[in-house]
C-alpha cells in the first residue's frame, strides 16, 4: 500500500508522522506534496519521506491511496490537476472540512472509492478522534484499509455523511472546549491558593484520567460521576453549582450551534467554488 498526501501541512504531516510512528507503513511507501519547496525540504528532513513542491499528479499516479490534505477551497484545483491519473482501483480520501464527497466525485470524474475524514488536533499526539464517511464505491475492504491508516493517529468512527457536521461540532471543535475546561479549572486552583504549575498539572491529568477511566470502564459517565459523590460531601456541593449554571445544557447548546454553523460553512464553500469555476 502506497500513500501520497497532497498538501502535507499541519494535518497531512501529523497523519504521515502517525503512520510512521505506529509502523503502519515504511517510509518508502509514503510521499508528500506541498506548495512551497521550503516546506517540502522541512518535511523530507523531519520525516524522511519523499516530499516535493507541486508534482501532485506524479505523486497521485504513484500511490494506491491519495489523501487530499490541502485547504478546502484548494481541493477542486488539486483534484483537477490529478484527474487524468486517477484510477478506479485507488482510494481517494479528503480531510477537507465542510467539503461534500459529491463535489470531489464531480471533480475527479472517476468512479472510485472516496472517503471524507474529520480528524481533530490531538492527532499530533496520536490521540485524535476521527469521523469518517464514504461513497457508494467504497467496500468493506476499502473501509478496513482506511481505518488502519487513521488508527495510527487516534480513534475512528464511521458515520453517514449527513452526520459529519455533528462530528465537526463535537470532536472536530471539541478540543477547544476541553482546553477551556482545563484553563478554568487551573484558574480555580490558583484562586484557591495553588501554584499555577501545580494547578495546571492537576487539571490536565484530571481530564486525561477521567476520559481514560470512562473509556476503560465502559460505564455511562453519569454512573462514574455518581461514584465520586459522597452524601453531604464536597463533590455534590460543586455539582449543585455546575447544575445551577447549566454546564450540561451549555455544552449541548454549544455543539448544536456549531453543527448548524458547520452546515452553513458547506453552503458558503460551495458558492465560493462555483465562483472560482466561472472566474
Ligand atoms: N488543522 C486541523 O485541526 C484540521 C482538522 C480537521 C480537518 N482539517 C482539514 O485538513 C486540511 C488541511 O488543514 P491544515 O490545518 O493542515 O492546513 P495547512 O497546515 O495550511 O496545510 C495545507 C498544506 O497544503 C499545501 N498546499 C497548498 N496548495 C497546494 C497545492 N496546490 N499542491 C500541494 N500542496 C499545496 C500547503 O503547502 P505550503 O506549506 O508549502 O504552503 C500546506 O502545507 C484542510 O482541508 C482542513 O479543513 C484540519
Amino acid at each position: 500500500m502506497k500513500i501520497a498526501v497532497l498538501g502535507a501541512g499541519n494535518m497531512g504531516s501529523a497523519l504521515l508522522g502517525g503512520i510512521l510512528k505506529a509502523g503502519v507503513l515504511p517510509v518508502d511507501s509514503l510521499r508528500a506534496t506541498t506548495f512551497s519547496s521550503g516546506r517540502a525540504a522541512e518535511l523530507a528532513e523531519r520525516l524522511g519521506v519523499t516530499a516535493t513542491a507541486g508534482e501532485n499528479s506524479q505523486a497521485a499516479e504513484w500511490a494506491d491511496i491519495v489523501v487530499l490534505a490541502v485547504k478546502p477551497g484548494t481541493v477542486p484545483k488539486v483534484v483537477k490537476e490529478i484527474r487524468d491519473v486517477l484510477r478506479p482501483t485507488q482510494i481517494l480520501i479528503s480531510l477537507a472540512a465542510a467539503l461534500p464527497i459529491s463535489t470531489i466525485e464531480d471533480a475527479a470524474a472517476c468512479r472510485m472509492p472516496v472517503f471524507r475524514a474529520m480528524p481533530n488536533i490531538p492527532v499530533v499526539v496520536g490521540e485524535g478522534a476521527i469521523g469518517i464517511c464514504n461513497n457508494a464505491q467504497a467496500t468493506a475492504v476499502h473501509r478496513t484499509q482506511v481505518e488502519s491508516i487513521f488508527r495510527a493517529i487516534g480513534v475512528t468512527a464511521f458515520v453517514e455523511e449527513e452526520q459529519m457536521d455533528a462530528v465537526t461540532a463535537l470532536s472536530g471543535s471539541g478540543p477547544a472546549y476541553i482546553y477551556m475546561v482545563i484553563e478554568a479549572m487551573m484558574a480555580a486552583g490558583v484562586k484557591m491558593g495553588l501554584s499555577r504549575e501545580i494547578s495546571l498539572r492537576l487539571s490536565e491529568q484530571t481530564v486525561l484520567g477521567a476520559a481514560k477511566h470512562a473509556r476503560e470502564s465502559g460505564l455511562h459517565p453519569a454512573i462514574l460521576r455518581d461514584q465520586v459523590i459522597t452524601p453531604g460531601g464536597t463533590t455534590i456541593a460543586a455539582i449543585h453549582e455546575l447544575e445551577r449554571h447549566g454546564l450540561r445544557s451549555m455544552l449541548i447548546s454549544a455543539i448544536e450551534t456549531a453543527t448548524v454553523h458547520a452546515g452553513k460553512r458547506t453552503s458558503v464553500l460551495l458558492a465560493e467554488i462555483e465562483r472560482q469555476k466561472h472566474s
